[in-house]
């Protein structure tokens, strides 16, 4: 049987990419291995958002290649996001280590893509702006929560950004096949769902926008909760934010990237908003919206990026206090507009700057997170933690992790917890009452 090590770096998207992926090959009579050295192929399912995140691919084309000079007939890909970045290498190079590159919208024929790769270089990098894969029954990991791509692509442009170049134009899957797939979902044990795109509640599938998807979603029988990631602040209008406030299995928790709050970086970002607008979707947000977990990402470092920008940036986080927040240093990547300006922030004034954001973030998330004590939650029950099987692990709805001693709740189901404790990332609990006995098996009669 031919076998397939797939291997995923980047974001959630990737993962879902994956799992369609890996769905594809097992249809096509394929199995997957975790064992690269066993494998007829490698697949690595890439992330180009950061120069960072390429790095760490190369090197990992480094060691399969001293694995290829082991065994010459190993096929080499590489999928996702740098596809069109690594094309020229495939073709280009003399001791060639690639045999196959296939951007995110090849998958469909992946199996197909790996038997021409065994014969001569393949490369499928063609962006296909009507593939969603919305027909393919993904292979899904363990756990609790299914990953559902909701949209591909974007739209946005904005100016740090690889990915409406390395994904292509922004798409939506039609309403109906996500309700599909959710349904699918809780039918194989999931959850919760998570909906996934680029500027996720600007979907629109040309008869439903993202407040007609929430709100059917909400009513699937049997689906526990619903996230989605991430939204973009242009589009998150009243009617979305009256959607998350009113659909019960909607979490209380939002992922609102900032990226900057100095209206000129904004602008040179092509955000579309500026820190007013943006302030005022965050005060609705919070206005209809109780207990509302809300995280962010922000860049430091973009080219033109003044000590006062700066300055601005540290005084939002002060007075939002997010509950959390991804921080990055600014990254140029080949093909953005922003790519062809100099760059004004040094490395070593990039690190500061980070530095600085991070402890600063630190304080807040732990804050935020003793704020809980004493309150109790409800923990949607994931797993044993890695410590051992006395303690449970699990998610509040704010989405925030919480560990407690394990009475016996069954995963994969809701148990009240009160908050005992707290770091800046993750919460402590005690049961409280008595655990829900699980459900009694069917049995069935002849
Ligand atoms: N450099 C640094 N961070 C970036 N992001 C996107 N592009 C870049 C870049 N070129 C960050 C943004 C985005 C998150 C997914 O990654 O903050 O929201
Ligand atoms: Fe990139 Fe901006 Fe699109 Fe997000 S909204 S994927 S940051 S271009």
């Amino acid at each position: 049987m031919y076998r397939v090590f797939l291997e995923t770096y980047g974001c959630q998207m990737n993962v879902a990419d994956s799992e369609v992926m890996a769905g594809v090959l097992e249809r096509a009579g394929m199995a997957l291995t975790d064992r690269p050295e066993l494998a007829d192929a490698v697949l690595l399912n890439t992330c180009a958002i950061r120069e960072h995140a390429e790095l760490r691919v190369l090197g990992r084309l480094g060691e399969f290649a001293r694995l290829k000079k082991q065994n010459s007939k190993l096929i080499v890909g590489v999928a996702g996001c740098m596809a069109q970045h690594l094309r020229k290498r495939l073709l280009d190079e003399r001791s060639r280590v690639l045999d196959l590159v296939v951007g995110p919208d090849g998958y469909r024929h992946l199996p197909e893509l790996l038997r021409r790769a065994a014969g001569e270089p393949v490369a499928e990098i063609r962006l296909d702006r009507d593939e969603t894969y919305g027909d393919l029954e993904p292979k899904r990991g363990d756990g609790v929560r299914a990953w559902i791509t909701a949209q591909r692509g974007c739209d946005k442009f904005c100016t740090y950004c690889v990915v409406p170049y390395t994904r292509g134009r922004e798409r939506s899957l039609p309403l109906d096949e996500l309700i599909g797939q959710v349904r699918n979902a809780v039918a194989a044990g999931y959850k919760e769902v998570v909906y996934l795109g680029q500027t996720v509640n600007s979907y629109h599938d040309g008869r439903h926008d993202f407040t007609d998807l929430l709100r059917a979603t909400d009513a699937v029988e049997g689906l526990l909760r619903v996230r989605f990631t991430s939204p973009h602040p242009t589009d998150m209008t009243p009617n979305v934010i009256e959607a998350i406030a009113t659909c019960d299995a909607v979490c209380p928790q939002v992922h609102l990237p900032l990226q900057s709050a100095s209206n000129g970086i904004l602008e040179a970002m092509n955000r579309t908003y500026t820190l007013e607008g943006y302030r005022e979707v965050v005060a609705a947000l919070r206005g209809g919206i109780p207990d509302l977990a809300l995280s962010t990402d922000i860049i430091v470092g973009f080219p033109g990026e003044t000590e006062d920008d700066y300055a601005r940036t540290i005084a939002y986080m002060t007075e939002t206090r997010f509950d959390s927040a991804f921080l990055f240093k600014y990254s140029a990547r080949p093909d953005t507009r922003a790519h062809r300006w100099p760059e004004t922030v040094s490395e070593e004034e990039k690190g500061r700057r980070l530095q600085q954001l991070i402890d600063l973030q630190q304080g807040i998330s732990a804050e935020k997170n003793e704020a809980w004590i004493g309150r109790e939650v409800e923990v949607l029950v994931e797993e044993t933690t890695k410590r051992g099987e006395h303690q449970l692990y699990g998610r509040t709805p704010q989405f925030k992790a919480i560990v407690f001693p394990n009475d016996g709740t069954p995963c994969g189901t809701l148990r009240q917890v009160r908050v005992v404790g707290a770091t800046s990332n993750t919460l402590l609990g005690e049961p409280v009452g008595q655990a829900a006995q699980p459900a009694p098996a069917l049995v069935q009669i002849a």
